[in-house]
């Protein structure tokens, strides 16, 4: 069991994996700090909420500095905030929308990290949880920006919890599948739509709009970050589920021409587009 006192952070609290991940937190004991950027309307919850942008280095030092300032430490850091563009063509969001959800799903977990880091340092110990996803080691057409920050998440996470283990810091990160959450509601649109993508957009809107409904519930999810945090000897991934657990087998070990074909039967990617013949 953690000692009831254990400090712990969770970025984007206010609804989905993070409220369910902070609810598990302050179960377990943990006394947990919650963020929003709309704090002052989130505290309904059994945790503290702190306003928190992580796209702002001033939000981030404040938010961490409020932290300090109360508990005088950060045991446990769960970098959650992130969000998603709705399904769409790569080409279908500009460069300026690229390099949004980069600032919040990928330099936004660095900012905080940045921050955190060295009050961990000079604790001796601390834990990082990254909310990372299947989408972090598998490929998932028409939604190529979330993918690519889910990648980069990886590589910093495993290669920061090389860094920073003999320094008593570990870094996890946490794959989940499809979960149903306001995931999809709060997705931005594509900002550069073509004509072009209209009927495979719609298509695959359709299809994700299914697997969410059909996901885990948030707090499958929880439970792993729980189990994490509280791992005498921390694995760097953590799947969040069946289905996740699945995909990461199939990973592993089919042969990638498998892995390729699978995709592609599954969202129907080589049906001829309506007006083309074969
Ligand atoms: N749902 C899924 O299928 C799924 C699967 C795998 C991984 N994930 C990951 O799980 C994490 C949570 O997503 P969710 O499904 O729980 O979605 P959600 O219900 O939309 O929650 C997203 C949270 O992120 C916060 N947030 C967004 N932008 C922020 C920013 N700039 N600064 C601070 N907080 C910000 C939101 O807080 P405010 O709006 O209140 O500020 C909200 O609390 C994300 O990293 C997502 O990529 C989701």
């Amino acid at each position: 069991m953690k000692p009831r006192k254990s400090i712990a952070l969770v970025t984007g609290a206010s609804s989905g994996i993070g409220k369910a991940t902070a609810e598990r937190l302050t179960l377990a004991g943990y006394t947990v700090y919650g963020t929003s950027r709309r704090a002052a309307q989130a505290n309904q919850q059994p945790f503290a909420m702190l306003s928190l942008d992580v796209t702002s280095d001033e939000s981030v030092d404040a938010a961490v500095g409020e932290v300090i300032r109360r508990e005088g430490r950060i045991d446990l850091l769960v970098n959650n905030a992130g969000f998603g563009v709705a399904p769409a063509g790569a080409e279908e969001s500009s460069l300026e929308q690229a390099r949004a959800i980069f600032d919040t799903n990928f330099f936004g977990m660095v900012r905080m990290t940045r921050t955190v880091v060295p009050h961990m340092r000079r604790q001796g110990t601390g834990r990082i949880i990254n909310i990372g996803s299947i989408f972090g080691f598998l490929p998932m057409p028409y939604m190529a920006l979330y993918v690519a920050t889910k990648h980069a998440l990886e590589g910093y996470s495993e290669s920061l919890d090389h860094e920073l283990r003999t320094r008593g810091i570990r870094v996890s990160v946490i794959e989940p599948a499809n979960t149903s959450t306001q995931f999809d509601a709060n997705a931005l649109e594509p900002d550069s739509q073509l004509e072009e993508y209209r009927e495979i957009r719609a298509a695959m809107v359709k299809k994700m709009k299914e697997l969410v409904e059909a996901g885990d519930k948030p707090g499958v999810v929880a439970d792993a970050v729980l189990r994490a945090a509280l791992a005498t000897s921390p694995k760097l991934r953590y799947t969040a589920g069946g289905r996740a657990r699945g995909l990461q087998f199939l990973r592993r070990f089919a042969p990638a021409g498998l892995v390729d074909a699978g995709i592609r039967r599954d969202l129907r990617l080589d049906a001829v587009p309506a007006g083309e013949t074969s």
